[in-house]
């Protein structure tokens, strides 16, 4: 018996080993973890319980069948993360470069099925160069498996990706597909196909950091929610952000102990709005102030800043903040913030999550450059999110709310729960100058009574009591009493119930 125990033991030591030392230290060498170091620091400690350590792969071509490594490329399982079950699966550089071959794909598959089962989060953990080559089609029909149970559980299961090397065709299109992606810096690359395709292709000369990098992923292309410094940066945030989750659709998010008092007021805030109208201020200082102990977990961060989306905490519980930030572009939607937002809200929705939105928009941005690039259309997608979602929403307008963008912003026309506004809130078409100018043109050159129209519009329009008169606004409350207000509207909603009419599903303007 002692002799079997052995072999086991023999077997599972080879296996932890996967592409061998020499490939585990040119791993170290390049900044990155191994696979197996990652989930040991991904989950809670013991807590890992290994899938499938013996498959390999069933290839014979290109001298395949004397290179079998067990395991196949990817480490799979369930574990803990803070006492609650999550799936995952973990890419293996050091075999084969991480790629994915048929029974590779197979032992993913079976992660995928039992998480959607079991209706907990599946997380992978990408570091991996796509299809295996040598298996051609075999690689490419596990992949698709992959992608189809990716859609099957979209909008069910929390699913996560971690980008932590360099990834290529399979091992970005399924992150592509998962609710939240993450890089790391300097490490990590994503790209359909790499630089040297890239110089074939099209003779474009371009580094792999240039080509799919976090500075292009996280900023520009915005494909990825956010990058962090290191690999066990990256990890222990992902910990953080999984306690934000439901394990599904079905259940409400982990409720934490409410450290912070929902009574506290914060003087601040009665002055965070300046006195001069075009001045900006820190819509986050807002956020800051109203979650539990400025616990907030912002997404795509660096794309399109000019609106602000994340995870805090009220009373414990999750909730999810859209805000526009007037310290970027005077806060104005354009086409990247409508889409940045349009998915965040979509995700609360489909996991229950209220939304909290702060407001100050000066409206769409004008120009050839948007209109040209489908402001209309991405627009739209913002509109569509904020009226199709049916969890509580709730609005605080803190100066201005214009034109389009006042019914967009979660307004009461299209939904809104609660609607606040800041005594210092602007609600209007437009600017009054802007307004001036167009309604009283036979009076441009006399700046006389051009100033007096304004003064007028301004008196008229620039407050909240116009739409507070009409009940489009619930109340006008003291900007230091704000947390206190949200928290008691979320208890307000808290058993809030829509009825929709039966539809197989909605057709949101992609
Ligand atoms: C088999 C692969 C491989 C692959 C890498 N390797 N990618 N083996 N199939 N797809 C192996 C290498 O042969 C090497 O083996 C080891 O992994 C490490 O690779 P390197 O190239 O030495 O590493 P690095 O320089 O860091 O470059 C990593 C890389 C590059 C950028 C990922 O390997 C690369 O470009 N690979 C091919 C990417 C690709 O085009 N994949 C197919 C995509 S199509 P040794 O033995 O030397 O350690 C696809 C279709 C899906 O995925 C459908 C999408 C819709």
């Amino acid at each position: 018996m002692q002799n079997i125990l052995d072999q086991l033991e023999e077997r599972r030591k080879i296996a932890r080993l996967g592409g061998g030392q020499q490939r585990i230290d040119t791993q170290h060498k390049k900044g990155k973890l191994t696979a197996r170091e990652r989930v040991d620091l991904l989950l809670d400690e013991g807590s890992f319980e290994e899938f499938d350590m013996f498959v390999d792969h069933k290839c014979t071509d290109f001298g395949m069948a004397d290179k079998k490594i067990p395991g196949d490329g990817v480490v799979t399982g369930w574990g803990k993360v803070n006492g609650r079950i999550i799936y995952l699966f973990a890419k293996d550089f050091t075999v084969f470069g991480g790629s994915l071959s048929e029974t590779h794909a197979k032992k993913i598959q079976k992660v995928q099925d039992m998480a959607l089962r079991n209706r907990a989060p599946v997380i992978g953990l990408f570091d991996a160069g796509g299809a295996r080559i040598q298996e051609g089609v075999a690689a490419l029909g596990g992949y698709g498996e992959v992608f189809k149970r990716n859609v099957e559980a979209s909008g069910v299961i929390p699913q996560i990706s971690l980008i932590m090397g360099p990834c290529a065709g399979g091992d970005v299109y399924s992150p592509a597909m998962t609710d939240f992606i993450f890089m790391v810096k300097d490490t990590s690359y994503m790209f359909v196909t790499g630089p040297d395709v890239v110089k074939t292709v099209t003779n474009e000369t371009v580094t792999a950091e240039e080509l799919g990098g976090a500075s292009v992923h996280a900023v520009k292309s915005s494909v990825v929610d956010g990058a962090f410094e290191n690999d066990v940066e990256a990890l222990l945030q992902l910990r953080r952000f999984i306690d934000f989750l439901p394990a599904s659709n079905l259940v409400p998010a982990p409720q934490f102990p409410a450290t912070d008092s929902i009574t506290r007021l914060d003087n601040a805030m009665d002055t965070l709005i300046p006195d001069n109208a075009n001045q900006p201020y820190d819509m986050k200082e807002l956020i800051y102030s109203v979650i539990d102990d400025e616990d907030f977990f912002e997404i795509q961060e660096k794309h399109a800043p000019n609106i602000i989306t994340g995870f805090g905490r009220i009373e414990g519980k999750t909730v999810g903040f859209v805000a526009n930030q007037p310290m970027a572009l005077a806060g104005v939607l354009d086409s990247n913030a409508s889409r940045k937002a349009a998915r965040f809200i979509r995700f609360c929705d489909c996991f229950s999550i209220p939304i909290v939105s702060f407001i100050d928009v000066p409206g769409f941005l004008p120009g050839t450059d948007q209109e040209y690039g489908g402001l209309i259309k991405h627009g739209a997608k913002l509109l569509f999110a904020y009226a199709e979602a049916t969890v509580p929403l709730i609005s605080v307008i803190t100066r201005k709310s214009y034109g389009g963008a006042y019914d967009v912003m979660s307004s009461k026309h299209i939904g809104g729960d609660i609607n606040y506004a800041w005594p210092s809130a602007e609600i209007a078409v437009m600017g009054a100058k802007g307004a001036v100018e167009i309604i009283f043109r036979q009076d441009i050159g006399d700046d006389e009574k051009i100033a007096e129209h304004i003064t007028d519009y301004e008196q008229r329009f620039c407050s909240p009591f116009v739409a507070a008169e009409r009940g489009y606004i619930d109340d006008v409350i003291m900007p230091h009493s704000t947390r206190r207000r949200i928290a008691n509207a979320l208890n307000l909603l808290a058993n809030k119930k829509v009825e929709t009419p039966w539809r197989k599903h909605d057709n949101i303007p992609l």
